[in-house]
């Protein structure tokens, strides 16, 4: 425990397995080197004083009753609320956030934010040890409960589990997560932004969570990891398709750990192709935006491309041959280590 400290958490992009996540299924993330920062000092008094730089906004509120907000301020109340319900004494303290993941881009701005608040407010206060998957959990509940996404804990696993050069398989059934070499021979990660940040992509999110549920009532599973291709011919049409996205989506993880082990990179954009037309004609969150950037990545090589994170807009992900310049307004993203306590 100490009376100053920075913690920084990255944000995170999805090489396959997407809307898999809250399916109990099977994802491939690799934290990125963007993320959110939080210089965190204490103060005497019960009291978080928290400075967004970015937007240039504020928020005050007590330890002792935290009382709800809206946007950013959801975060970090939710974030002290939600520590000192596990147990954690939390002290009084002047939080200073700032972050260099783009917002609504589908590379998980706000589990960088969650993350990177927690462990601020952790490193400054007399708490127990919580291992990562209970933080996991735990920032995954502030998005749940206090800022009203019903997302699954694909983005916090990244952050909090993110290793250089490597990309995570997570089990989301199991919550086993199990490091793979992101090694690509010269062959490069791009993101490109669509230019669309949407509004709905909550409400649209949610939707798409609520049919998940509802195809795992008419099926009579707990979970669409139980479920089969030759299962899906019972539901409607529209569940019929959403199941389809899922369970196709979670073979394509398999195979894309096993291509990666061959370093068959055909069959990796092959495959991360494959993903985007589910995503685009079962899932249906792409977006004529979305399409465009897609486009203008294979237009410059790319041996697949699709969308990342909830989609209805946000950035898509490419992979690029060894020898294809990097078109103008990508950016490379490469795997890096996940959320820590920086200085003090
Ligand atoms: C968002 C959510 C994640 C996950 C993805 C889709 O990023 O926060 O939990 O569901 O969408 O794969």
């Amino acid at each position: 425990m100490t009376s100053n400290a920075v913690a920084f958490a990255p944000g995170r992009a999805n090489l396959i397995g997407e809307h898999t996540d809250y399916n109990q299924g099977l994802a491939l993330p690799f934290a990125i080197s963007e993320g959110v920062t939080v210089r965190a000092r204490t103060l005497p008094e019960p009291r978080i004083d928290a400075v967004a730089v970015d937007l240039g906004k504020r928020d005050s509120f007590s330890l002792d009753a935290v009382a709800r907000a809206v946007g950013w301020r959801a975060f970090v109340r939710g974030a002290a609320a939600e520590l000192m319900g596990a147990g954690a004494s939390l002290s009084g303290a002047e939080l200073e956030i700032s972050g260099t993941v783009p917002r609504g881009a589908g590379l998980s701005s706000s589990a960088a934010l969650e993350v990177a608040l927690v462990f601020a407010l952790l490193a400054i206060s007399d708490a127990p040890a919580f291992d990562r998957l209970d933080l996991a959990r735990m920032c995954s509940r502030i998005e749940n409960d206090w800022v009203g996404a019903q997302t699954g804990l694909l983005d916090q696993i990244s952050s909090l589990f993110g290793e250089r050069d490597r990309a995570l398989r997570i089990d989301f059934r199991s919550l086993d997560v199990r490091p793979v070499p992101l090694e690509l021979d010269g062959c490069k990660l791009v993101t490109l932004d669509s230019g669309e940040h949407h509004s709905i992509a909550v409400s649209g999110y949610n939707e798409r969570r609520a049919e998940c549920a509802r195809a795992c009532a008419e099926l009579g599973v707990c979970s669409l990891r139980e479920v089969s291709l030759s299962d899906v011919g019972e539901l409607p049409a529209l569940l019929r398709k959403r199941v389809t996205h899922v369970v196709t989506e979670n073979a394509r993880v398999e195979h894309a750990v096993a291509a990666l082990e061959r370093r068959d990179f055909d069959e990796l954009g092959r495959l991360i192709g494959a993903s985007h037309a589910s995503l685009r004609d079962c899932y249906e969150v792409s977006t004529p935006a979305v399409e465009d950037a897609v486009l203008r990545l294979k237009r410059a090589g790319a041996l697949g491309a699709r969308i990342v994170g909830g989609g209805f807009g946000g950035h898509v992900l490419g992979l690029l041959p060894a020898d294809a310049r990097v078109p103008e307004e990508a950016v490379e993203v490469r795997p890096g280590d996940g959320a820590r306590v920086t200085d003090a």
